[in-house]
C-alpha cells in the first residue's frame, strides 16, 4: 500500500463523533481516514483522486446489522454481487448476513463457503451470523469468524427454529457469544394459524403473529439471558409491548434494533401494497410506530437494521398465506431515515449513530463507525438537498420492488467509499471494488 493520499474528499459537510458538523476535508491513505480537518493542504502525488463534495454531507458508511442476501441456494431472489451492488447505492458498505440459505449456514464448512462466496463478489465488507440448530451447540462455540448465533424462536421451519425452552437454555448456558433472537412465541403462532385459517386477506398475518407473540417471545429471551448474563441481541423489535417491557427490564449486555418498516409502515399497507407488506415479525399499528420511535430516541432501541429479505414479485403475488414473508431495505435505509431527520422527526447525527456508530459499537467491529483519523474509510456522501422518488426500475436488488415505492425521499447517496475505494459515484457502480471479511472484537473470536 503505498503512503500516498489515495483520496482527497474536499469541502465536504462532515459528521464528527462529537455529533458536530465541520466545512471541511478528509484525508484517506490507503483503507484508512489520516487526516480531517477544514482546508487540508492537497498532496501533489499523481495518484490521489480528488472528490469534490461541494454541498454534500459525509457520514460514516452504513453498517446494516440483519440481511438476508439468499446465496448460496436462493439465488433466483437475490445473489451477494447484485445484494452488494444494492448496498454500494444505499450507502451501506457493511452487512451481517443471517443463516437461511441452503445449506443453512450451521457449520464452519458452510460459514467458510459463504466467506469464500463474499470475498470473490461482494462490493462492500461482509459479516455473517452462524444459526442454531438446537443440535450443534459445539458449532456455535467454535466457528470464526462469525458476528453472532441467530436463534430463531419462531416464523421459521426446519433444523433453525429452536422454540422450546429446554433447546433455548442449553444455547444460552454454554459460551460467551453474542446471541440474537428472532423473537416470535411459536406455539402461540401455530394456534393462532389454526383460528384463522382459510383467510387469504394478508393483513391477517398481523393478527396471527400477534403483538403477544413478539412479547412472550422476548420475554423468554430477555430471562434466559439474565439468567446467564448471555449477550443477548433482539431482532427487528416491532411491538410497543416489547419496547415498554425493555425500558424496564433492560441490562446492559441485552440490546435491541429496529427496522425501518416498523418505524414507518403499519397494517394500514396491507391496503395499499398487499403482501409486499408480509414480513415477519409483522407490521403493527400506528401507535406501536410511535411507541417504538421513542424507544429508538431514549436509548431504549439501540440500533436500526433492514432485515433486508427479498422475494419475487411472482412469489409475493400468491395469495396469503403462501405468499412468503420479506421485503427488501439496503437500498432505501439510509434515505428513509434521512428523510425523517429531515422533517424534524430526529438528527441526522441520531440517524448516523443508530446506523453506523452504535452497530460497530456493540458488534465489536474495530475501526468503524467514525470519520476520524485511524479510522477505516468506509463513508458515504449524500444530498440533503434534493427529493426523488423511490423507483423500481432503478432498484438494483435481484427481487426488483420495495414497499416504499413512490415515496419521495431526501439523503440519498451520491458517492459510496468502501475501505478508500469509491464503489458507487453519482449513478455509477465500479464493480471492480471487493469488500473485506468484518472482524469482531469478542472473546471467541
Ligand atoms: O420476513 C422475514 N423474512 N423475516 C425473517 O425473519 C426471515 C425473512 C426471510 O428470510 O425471508
Amino acid at each position: 500500500m503505498s503512503n500516498h493520499t489515495h483520496l482527497f474528499i474536499r469541502q465536504a459537510t462532515i459528521l464528527l463523533p462529537t455529533g458536530e458538523f465541520l466545512l471541511g476535508d478528509v484525508k484517506v491513505q490507503g483503507s484508512q481516514i489520516v487526516e480531517v480537518g477544514a482546508n487540508l493542504a492537497v498532496d501533489s502525488a499523481a495518484e490521489t483522486v480528488e472528490i469534490n463534495a461541494q454541498g454534500l454531507t459525509l457520514l460514516p458508511g452504513v453498517i446494516d446489522p440483519q440481511v438476508h442476501f439468499r446465496e448460496p441456494g436462493l439465488e433466483h431472489k437475490e445473489d451477494l454481487f447484485t445484494a452488494s451492488c444494492a448496498c454500494a447505492k444505499g450507502g451501506v458498505t457493511s452487512f451481517l448476513e443471517m443463516p437461511n440459505t441452503r445449506p443453512l449456514t450451521t457449520n464452519q464448512a458452510a460459514l467458510t463457503d459463504k466467506l469464500q462466496r463474499a470475498s470473490q463478489k461482494c462490493l462492500v465488507n461482509y459479516g455473517f451470523f452462524i444459526g442454531a440448530t438446537g443440535e450443534n451447540l459445539e458449532d456455535l462455540l467454535t466457528v470464526n469468524p462469525t458476528c453472532g448465533i441467530k436463534i430463531f424462536m419462531g416464523s421459521m421451519k426446519g433444523p433453525l427454529l429452536v422454540d422450546e425452552e429446554t433447546a433455548l437454555e442449553p444455547i444460552f448456558a454454554k459460551g460467551d457469544r453474542l446471541i440474537a433472537v428472532h423473537a416470535e412465541d411459536q406455539a402461540r403462532i401455530n394456534q393462532r394459524r389454526q383460528e384463522f385459517a382459510g383467510i387469504s386477506n394478508p393483513a391477517i398475518h398481523s393478527q396471527i403473529q400477534d403483538n403477544q407473540a413478539a412479547l412472550s417471545a422476548t420475554k423468554l429471551a430477555c430471562k434466559l439471558s439474565k439468567k446467564y448474563q448471555r449477550r443477548l441481541h433482539i431482532l427487528h423489535l416491532s411491538t410497543g409491548e416489547e419496547a415498554e417491557y425493555l425500558r424496564q427490564e433492560k441490562p446492559d449486555w441485552i440490546t435491541a434494533e429496529v427496522t425501518p418498516q416498523h418505524l414507518l409502515l403499519n397494517t394500514s399497507a396491507y391496503e395499499t401494497i398487499g403482501t409486499k407488506a408480509q414480513m415477519n415479525p409483522p407490521l403493527r399499528s400506528p401507535q406501536d410506530n410511535q411507541i417504538l420511535w421513542q424507544a429508538l430516541q431514549d436509548g431504549v432501541i439501540d440500533f436500526i437494521a433492514t432485515d433486508h429479505a427479498p422475494h419475487t414479485l411472482e412469489e409475493k403475488a400468491q395469495d396469503y398465506p403462501n405468499s412468503p414473508s420479506g421485503m427488501p431495505g439496503v437500498e432505501t435505509s439510509l434515505a428513509l431515515m434521512l428523510t425523517q431527520a429531515e422533517q424534524g422527526r430526529c438528527t441526522i447525527a441520531q440517524v448516523s449513530n443508530w446506523m453506523s456508530t452504535a452497530v460497530a459499537k456493540h458488534y465489536k467491529i474495530p475501526n468503524k463507525g467514525a470519520i476520524a483519523p485511524g479510522y477505516d474509510a468506509d463513508l458515504v456522501l449524500v444530498d440533503l438537498n434534493t427529493y426523488r422518488p423511490v423507483l423500481a426500475e432503478q432498484l438494483l436488488t435481484k427481487c426488483g420492488w420495495s414497499p416504499f415505492e413512490g415515496w419521495n425521499l431526501t439523503g440519498w447517496a451520491v458517492v459510496t467509499i468502501v475501505g478508500g475505494q469509491v464503489v458507487y459515484d453519482r449513478g455509477q457502480l465500479n464493480t471492480e471494488v471487493r469488500g473485506q471479511a468484518l472482524r469482531f472484537e469478542t472473546s471467541t473470536n
